[in-house]
């Protein structure tokens, strides 16, 4: 695997090479992240994965100082898969304007009014800097496909968005969510737990898991099933963001009219927040 820390060292490395296959990360790997890669290796001739933590796409009182970095660890993992190229950029390369304090990137993607919503409507800012620098990514990568997880349902559907919207060359392909045996869904953001919270953290999937039951059992009063849910989680001690059923192909407020739905959760446990989702059809599958 080589090790490219350069937009030119990059660029002159792919000028040759075709059908790429990219997987963008904030590092600290784990299986979720994998998946995602063994994915792009089924359909790539080439396969790229990058590492950066994006400033961008974090509120000034986020975790952007604290997020994981584990480069080493990471590189160890993308080797044993065999990846062909890891992509791992300064502050400085993707941002050209960075003068060491503020990022100075004045042009960025606005994204469609969807990212004003459920995460995007406590993470004022997120998704814009999420696109932005997907956007430069891809124009730096110039990939075939992109793999992207469906854990981050909002964010995935963002940059679909942006690439029909953009019409931007790429496919985009979605990677289902990696879940530890209990079910929580892998994280970086899972380390931030303490011993105590982490068997507590799988209560947030099995919450949204009660909505699909109930759904299914043929609840239609969607606006009380989530503010119950909700109040279920309070009483855990958790501090909801959001409980929302959302047509999935939309992501506007479920109706009885649609069949193909997702309920997704934001909440926190302690200091960590973290999300889910469940995509699921209305009606049970028999
Ligand atoms: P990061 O949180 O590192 O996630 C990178 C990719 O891994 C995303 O597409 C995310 O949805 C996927 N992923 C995370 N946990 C997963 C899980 N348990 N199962 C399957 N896929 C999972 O998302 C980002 O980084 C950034 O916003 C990024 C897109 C790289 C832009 O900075």
């Amino acid at each position: 695997m080589q090790i490219i820390h350069t937009v030119e060292a990059l660029r002159d490395v792919l000028q040759t090479k075709s059908n790429i296959g990219f997987v963008p990360t904030m590092g600290n790997l784990h299986a979720g992240h994998m998946h995602l890669v063994q994915i792009a290796q089924q359909h790539a001739s080439f396969v790229v994965v990058s590492i950066f933590v994006n400033p961008l796409q974090f509120g000034a009182h986020e975790d952007l100082a604290n997020y994981p970095r584990t480069l080493v660890a990471d590189c160890e993992k993308l080797e044993q898969m065999d990846v062909d190229i890891l992509f791992a950029p300064t502050v400085n390369a993707l941002y050209p304007n960075y003068d060491g304090v503020e990022l100075n990137q004045s042009m960025t993607v606005e994204p469609s009014p969807i990212a004003q919503i459920l995460c995007g409507a406590s993470r004022p800012g997120h998704f814009m800097g999420v696109a932005t620098i997907v956007l430069k990514l891809f124009n730096i990568v110039q990939p075939s496909f992109a793999v992207f997880g469906q854990k981050d349902f909002q964010q995935l559907f963002i940059i679909q968005d942006m690439v029909r919207q953009f019409n931007l060359p790429i496919t985009i392909m979605a990677g289902e969510t990696v879940r530890e045996s209990n079910g929580l869904a892998m994280s970086s953001r899972n380390g931030y737990l303490s011993d105590a919270e982490k068997p507590q953290a799988v209560q947030l999937v099995n919450a949204l898991q009660s909505v699909v039951t109930f759904i299914h059992q043929g609840r239609q009063d969607y606006a009380t099933l989530e503010s119950d849910v909700q109040q279920q989680l309070t009483q855990l001690g958790w501090q909801v963001d959001y409980v929302s059923i959302r047509s999935a192909h939309t992501m506007m407020p479920a109706t009885h009219l649609d069949e193909q739905l997702v309920v997704l959760g934001a909440a926190k446990l302690g200091n960590t927040r973290l999300i889910d989702n469940i995509q699921f059809c209305a009606k049970p599958l028999k």
